[in-house]
Formats: structure tokens, sequence, C-alpha cells
């Protein structure tokens, strides 16, 4: 089979015409496509590793709408080395996959047609001056699982179309300024598990970084970050800060936040301030959260556009306040809540006044949590969701699902236990008394004594009994 046969069978049928004709009026670009199999094949298969593991996957798929060649190169977890890789890339390619390999410097690549590039879990410990300059197509750029820690100023020039920049898990303590200036359409900017970024990120980060003020996803995770200043009017919409000291929400972020992940922090209590500007928030996670105990009254009243909601694990968490969803105002405006996930906590009841919010939900989870199961929980029975929630308290119905306890068995004691324990204690006593008291009334009276004098008008007088005499009359 010919090259050009080979190709024609790639193409899709539809397709086929049209590209016979290209073909037939594109001559020198024929040729260039039978140059660039032989360039796919020398970067694909080297002669010199030909046969060895070394080699690379190489595989077309036709990228819609036009059926044009697009060409994914899989070289992941192969030990090759930078110099090991020629920096010409083959035409028509849109992925290059080189993690898990032992890469001690990012490649100077050069492609038009490059729109992925993968160097993850490598050593990569530097990014020089224009590293990726010559990828103009360049739309992700995956750098994180490495052990990146010096960025030249100009390391991400001319990457005026990149939408997706990962730098986590890195050794990033200093970022220079305008670092991320020339990426004009940045969308995703991933800088998690940089431990030392305290150093750096603190306060104007949009300003000082050069981050594209339309950026919508911003990952900030285990960066040991005490304060966070970011401007409010940008269109910002999704923020992790997962794993970092903070001890309150931040106070400025953007308004336009859609999701917030602020678990692992070191919140003691969930308080008003801290949602009080996160009105379009649709996504909320307060998970895994070691310190937190409790959510006051009206610090979930300001989420207005709250649709999940999840506490998960956070184990120290036993409180949280009926009036938590009801504004200072005393104004109750539902959000259009449909999840909230308790799983894991410690709470034991939830006051009757939450019934509005949970009323709505589709997913309300309490696997695990040890539920007081009187009749102030009662009302949980009226949900039409199934939560799982099991009581530990009272005894009798100890392990039972809310749902297969009946509603009478949710009972209230009506006073305190130490009052049970007084009154048995005092019928003890009683008890006790009264035995002390018949034993004594059986116990004859002191004052009548059974001993009499013994005198002459006693009974137990002495009697002399004489002999009779006249029995001797003679
Ligand atoms: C991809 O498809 C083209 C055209 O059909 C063909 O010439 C080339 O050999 C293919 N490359 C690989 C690596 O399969
Ligand atoms: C990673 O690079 C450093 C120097 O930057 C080197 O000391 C280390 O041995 C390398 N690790 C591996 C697994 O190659
Ligand atoms: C960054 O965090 C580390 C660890 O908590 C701390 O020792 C250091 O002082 C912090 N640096 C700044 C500038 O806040
Ligand atoms: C439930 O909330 C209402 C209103 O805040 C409050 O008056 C009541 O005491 C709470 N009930 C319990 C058992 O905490
Ligand atoms: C309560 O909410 C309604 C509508 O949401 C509003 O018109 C009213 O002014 C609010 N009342 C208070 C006291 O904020």
């Amino acid at each position: 089979m010919t090259r050009a046969t080979k190709r024609l069978n790639f193409a899709p049928a539809s397709m086929l015409g049209l590209l016979l004709l290209l073909l037939l009026l594109d001559g020198p670009r024929a040729e260039q496509i039978d140059a660039n199999d032989e360039e796919v094949d020398r970067f694909c298969y080297p002669t010199k590793h030909r046969n060895t593991r070394l080699s690379c996957e190489c595989s077309n798929v036709s990228a819609a709408p036009w059926g044009m060649r697009a060409l994914h190169i899989d070289c992941s977890y192969k030990d090759f080395k930078a110099e090991d890789l020629t920096g010409l890339l083959p035409l028509y390619i849109d992925t290059l996959d080189l993690s898990w390999n032992a890469l001690d410097r990012a490649p100077v690549f050069s492609s038009d047609s490059l729109r992925l590039l993968n160097l993850m879990h490598n050593n990569i410990s530097a990014i020089a001056a224009n590293n990726f300059g010559h990828l103009a197509s360049l739309r992700e750029l995956y750098l994180s699982w490495n052990s990146i820690q010096q960025l030249d100023a100009q390391a991400f020039q001319n990457l005026p179309h990149l939408t997706v920049l990962s730098l986590e898990h890195n050794n990033l303590h200093t970022l220079p300024t305008q670092i991320f200036a020339p990426m004009l359409v940045l969308a995703t900017l991933e800088l998690s598990w940089n431990r030392q970024l305290n150093e750096s990120i603190g306060q104007d980060v949009y300003r000082n970084f050069g981050i594209n003020q339309k950026l919508q996803k911003l990952r900030l995770d285990a960066c040991n970050l005490q304060e966070l200043e970011l401007p409010r009017t940008v269109p910002l919409e999704e923020l992790s800060l997962r794993r970092n000291p903070f001890e309150r929400v931040p106070s400025q972020l953007p308004g336009s936040l859609r999701s917030l992940d602020i678990s692992e922090n070191r919140l003691e209590h969930l308080m008003p301030e801290d949602t009080r500007h996160l009105s379009e928030l649709r996504q909320l996670f307060v998970e895994d959260m070691p310190r937190l105990r409790s959510i006051a009254a009206h610090s979930l009243a300001s989420l207005h556009a709250l649709e999940s909601l999840s506490f998960q694990n956070t184990r120290s968490l036993n409180y949280i306040d009926g009036n938590a969803f009801v504004a200072e105002s005393g104004n109750q405006t539902l959000p259009p809540l449909k999840s909230i996930i308790f799983r894991g906590t410690l709470l034991r009841t939830f006051n009757a006044t939450l019934s509005p919010v949970f009323g709505q939900l589709t997913e309300l989870d309490l696997n695990g949590v040890p539920l007081n199961c009187d009749c102030q929980l009662v009302w949980l029975k009226s949900l039409n969701v199934q939560t799982n929630g099991r009581c530990l308290h009272p005894a009798r119905i100890r392990g039972m699902l809310i749902s297969s306890v009946r509603r009478d068995e949710f009972s209230c004691e009506r006073w305190p236990r130490w009052i049970y324990g007084m009154i048995i204690l005092g019928l003890i006593a009683l008890c006790a008394a009264g035995v002390y008291l018949i034993v004594m009334g059986l116990r004859p009276h002191r004052g009548v004594t059974m001993r009499r004098k013994v005198g002459a008008g006693s009974p137990y007088a002495r009697v002399t009994i004489e002999p009779n005499r006249q029995e001797n009359v003679h």
C-alpha cells in the first residue's frame, strides 16, 4: 500500500473527495506530509530505541469537525532524559505526554500545532526564559509534581493562547513579578502544594504577578497561606484554599465566586463574617476541619445562591445554630440549597427552625452522626430524603435508622435523669425509715420493765415451806 492510499483510508468516507482534490491541488503540501511521516517515525520509533520499551505510542485521531489529522504522542513512563528528545515535533502533533520520565529540565520544543504538553512527574527544577516560546498554539501546560524552585522572569513568554497552567506540587517560594502576564487568556492557574508559597502570595496577587483578570479557577491548596486578598471585582469562579492555616475565611475575595473550598483550615467557629461577601457562591466545602466546633447563628444566611454544602469529616463539629440560615434582620430567604453533607460530624441534634431549609433538600447525608433521637428531633422524620442518620440515644433505639424508628419512640424524658435518681434514693430512705420504725414499735416500752420489786405483795415473794407439824402429834 502506498502512503497516499494509507492516508485516504484514514479519512472518513465523506471527506474522501475533498481530500483527493486537496492532494491533487496541493502537491508541495503532500510532500510535506510524507516528510512528516518520517518525522513521526523518527520521534515515535527512534532507530536507537527500536524494539525497546523506549519507543512512544503515537496515535492518529481525526479531530472534529473537518476530520483533520491530530497526532497524540504518549511517551510516559520511559525514563527519558531531556537530551533524548528532539526539539522539532512532528506536524499535526496535538498532545504530547512526557509524564513519569527522568527529565531534569523542560525540553525546548517547537511546533505550530501542539495544544497540550504534559511534563508531570519529572525532576525539573527550573524553567528557563522563553522555554515554551516556540509552541505558538499551546493551550494547556502541566508542570506539576516536579521540583521546580526557579522560574525565570520570562519563563512563560510567548504563550498568548495558554488557558491552563499547572505548577502544583513543586517547590516554589518566590515568584518573579509579572510572571503570568504573558498569558493573556489564562483561565486556570494551579499553584497548590508549594508549601512555602506564603512567602510571595498574600496581598495584591493579581497585580503583582500579572494574573489575567478573567481567570476562572485558582487553586492554592497547602501553600501555608495565612492571609490572602483577591480583588473583589474579578470574575473568578472557583477558588480552592484547602489545607492552609487560615483562621477565618479571607475577607476580601471576589464576589463572583461560585465554588469555594476552605477545608482543612483552622477555623473554630463558622461566623457570619466568613460568608458575608459570598452571595454568588453555589458550592461551599468545609470538610476535614480539625478544629471547627460550631456553626454560629446567621453564618450561612448571606449565601443566597448556595446549592451544596459539605461539612464531611469535620470531626469536632457538634453544634449548628437553629438560626444559621436566618439573617440578622430576622429575614429568611431560602437559598436554592439541594445538598448538605454532615457525614462524620459530631452533631447530635438539629433545631426545628432548620426545617424550611432541610425540607427542600434532595440530599442530606447524616451517616455516622451520633443523633440524639428525642422529641426535639422528631421533625426530621417528616423529611422526604433518606438521610441514613441513626440514633445513638436513647439506648432502647440505639443504632436504628431514623426512618425506621416510630414517631412515638422519639420521646423526651420530662425530668432530667438525676431527679429519677433522687426519687429512688428518697424511696429507699423512706423504706429504711419505715423498717426502723416498725422494729422500734415492736420492742417493749422502756418504761414498762419486767423488773418488779420482790416484796410481800409480790407473787414472786419468798415462800417458806415449813414441815407439817400436824403429822407429828404424838
Ligand atoms: C497517521 O495517519 C496518516 C494518514 O493516514 C498516516 O500516513 C500515518 O502513518 C499515521 N501515523 C501513525 C503514527 O499512525
Ligand atoms: C533530581 O535532580 C536533582 C538535582 O536537581 C538530583 O540531585 C536528583 O538526584 C534528581 N533525582 C532523580 C530521581 O533523578
Ligand atoms: C510561611 O509559612 C511558614 C510555615 O508556617 C512560616 O514559618 C513562615 O514564617 C511563613 N512565611 C511568611 C512570609 O509568612
Ligand atoms: C431552637 O431555636 C429557637 C430559635 O432560635 C430557640 O428559641 C430555641 O431555644 C432552640 N431550641 C433548642 C432546643 O435549642
Ligand atoms: C425581608 O425581605 C424582604 C424581601 O426579601 C424585604 O422586602 C424586607 O425589607 C426584608 N426585611 C428586613 C427587615 O430586612
